[in-house]
């Protein structure tokens, strides 16, 4: 695939929504880097866990981010609930955010462009984004999904506590003043309710097609 002259495209969503999915398969396809910012709050969720801070002091929070680096970025650990949980929280913060601002806007303004998934990127992070997409589901459907990933894992798990944490997470990651998750005004919604991972992947590609011009 011919890369293009500096495409960026944004994928926000909440939990569970498949945007992750749909992230990696565009970079692969548009062979550009990807970076899934959901890990650097998670980052700063293990770093606050690992020294037993507490997620409701942000002085504390602003302390994870300053030891993000100790944290290794691949660590399984980083996709358990807890820690995704942790990160829902210490995510509201405005002072956490700014503080890994600069790094997603570095990521993005790089030669040839780049692909970042998250929950703010076509809002917040690259406004200017040749493509955005807001990647969503049903509470239910993303629940299911969820549930079989972490039954797939091997973990014991009821899929009403895993719907109760989608639709808790969703309230707190779209009810907050700094940078909440919202679809922008330019973004192509997707709702994958009744897709599969192809066709969503097929709609995905399209929407970037068509906005590429
Ligand atoms: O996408 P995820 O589940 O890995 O994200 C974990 C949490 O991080 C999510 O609940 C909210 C926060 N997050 C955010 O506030 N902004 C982003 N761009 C990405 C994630």
């Amino acid at each position: 695939m011919e890369k293009p002259s500096r495409l960026v495209i944004a994928v926000d969503g909440p939990a569970a929504s498949g945007k992750g999915t749909i992230a990696r398969a565009l970079a692969r396809h548009y062979d550009l880097p990807h970076l899934d910012t959901g890990m650097l709050y998670r980052g700063v969720a293990l770093s606050l866990f690992r020294f037993g801070g507490d997620p409701g002091n942000v002085f504390e929070a602003r302390r994870a981010v300053e030891a993000l680096e100790q944290v290794d970025l691949g660590d399984e650990e980083l996709r358990s609930e807890t820690i995704g949980e942790i990160a829902s929280r210490v995510s509201a913060y405005p002072e956490v955010r700014e503080a890994l601002f600069k790094r997603q806007q570095d990521f993005a303004g790089q030669d040839g462009g780049a692909v970042l998934d998250g929950r703010d990127i076509g809002t917040v992070i690259a406004p200017d984004a040749t493509a955005k997409l807001f990647v969503t589901a049903s509470p239910e459907v993303r629940a299911q999904r969820r549930f079989k990933e972490i039954e797939g894992r091997g973990i014991p798990v009821h899929l009403e506590d895993v719907l109760a944490d989608i639709r808790a997470r969703d309230e707190r990651d779209a009810g907050r003043d700094s940078a909440p998750l919202a679809q922008a005004a330019d973004a192509v919604l997707l709702d994958t309710s009744a897709m599969g991972v192809e066709e969503a992947i097929a709609k995905a590609l399209e929407a970037v097609e068509a906005a590429r011009g």
